[in-house]
């Protein structure tokens, strides 16, 4: 979707953004924005916001609406070139390349810099936020929580886990941030659970994987979504990304979450390589990693 929405930011105008940014503030206090509020935010006049309207809907940034009213909302698409955009002005990047991963809850680019970066779009929010629509229509006004500020929140989690965790831990260098988009370092490699490694070095990249989770929780993070979907093999080693779940480890599951990280990748490994992994008892590796002892499965058999 991004693909389409990279060289509209090129051919949009300044009044464009405006009216896009308008319609962004407005959707902080209702599902779909009226003319006159959007007016008031982007400072455009009634004729210029409808020519700037028309443009933006037919591009497929923004939707419209008639039931009482009618109202206006961002797309995806919408607020991914407000991102963008912001993107391009700080020099962050210069494009759009291909998708290097589609999930249900984001969308991973390709990103053209003085080197292959990659940008990672949050969706979160986006799903329930239609299946809620269609039950209640825009009756509940009141409750609205808008899918821009589910998605930005997990994105600016992300960020700060990255941030923060980065270089101790292996992860993908984080560059920068802006709504719900976030620009790091594009990995090399290959999923875990695409990797086919050869089974003496199992056990060692097991050590490696965990050895990532015990210097996140020294530096104070559990991750909280580990699996082998969520960390990349090369020759050089692992790289854990995937952290807008990531909690602190003051929080209160932070221990069940840690343990279950654990047991996500301890089992993956068994499953896998059979044999080769050796048997101990999951809660002694995460009591090992909470004491900052943890070195090496092979010291808990
Ligand atoms: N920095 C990166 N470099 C290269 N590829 C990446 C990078 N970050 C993410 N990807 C690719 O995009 C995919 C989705 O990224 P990520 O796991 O962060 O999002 P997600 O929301 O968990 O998606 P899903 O719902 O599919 O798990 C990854 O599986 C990976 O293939
Ligand atoms: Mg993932």
């Amino acid at each position: 979707m991004v693909e389409n929405v990279a060289p509209l930011v090129a051919e949009l105008e300044s009044e464009d953004f405006y009216l896009l940014s308008g319609l962004e503030q407005g959707m902080r206090f209702s599902r779909w924005v009226a003319r006159g509020k959007i007016a008031e935010f982007s400072r455009l006049d009634g004729e210029e916001m409808d020519y700037r309207l028309d443009r933006c809907e037919k591009r497929g940034l923004v939707e419209r609406k008639t039931i009482q009213y009618t109202g206006f909302r961002l797309t995806f698409e919408g607020y991914d070139a407000l991102a963008l955009r912001t993107f391009s002005e700080r020099d962050t990047i210069e494009g759009v390349g291909a998708p290097l991963g589609v999930g249900k809850e984001s969308d991973v680019y390709e990103a053209r810099s003085y080197k292959p970066l990659a940008l990672k779009f949050h969706r979160e929010g986006y799903t329930n936020f239609r299946e809620v629509q269609k039950e209640r229509e825009y009756t509940a006004e009141k409750d609205h929580i808008s899918w821009f500020y589910t998605a930005r929140k997990a994105a600016e989690r992300e960020h700060e886990a990255l941030q923060t965790v980065y270089p101790e831990v292996s992860v993908p260098r984080p560059l920068d941030h802006n709504r719900h988009g976030i620009v790091m370092e594009k990995l090399e490699g290959v999923e875990l659970s695409r990797a086919e490694l050869d089974p003496e070095q199992a056990v060692g990249v097991l050590d490696l994987v965990l050895d990532e989770v015990a210097t996140a929780y020294e530096q104070g993070y559990v991750h909280a979504d580990m699996s082998e979907y969520n960390v990349f093999v090369d020759s050089d080693g692992v790289t854990v990304f995937d952290w807008p779940q990531a909690v602190a480890t003051d929080h209160e599951n932070a221990a069940e979450f840690l343990e279950r990280d654990c047991e996500n990748i301890v089992g993956y490994f068994s499953r896998k390589y059979p044999g080769r992994t050796p048997e101990f008892d999951v809660g002694s590796l995460a009591e090992a990693i909470r004491s900052g002892s943890f070195n090496g499965v092979r010291a808990l058999i």
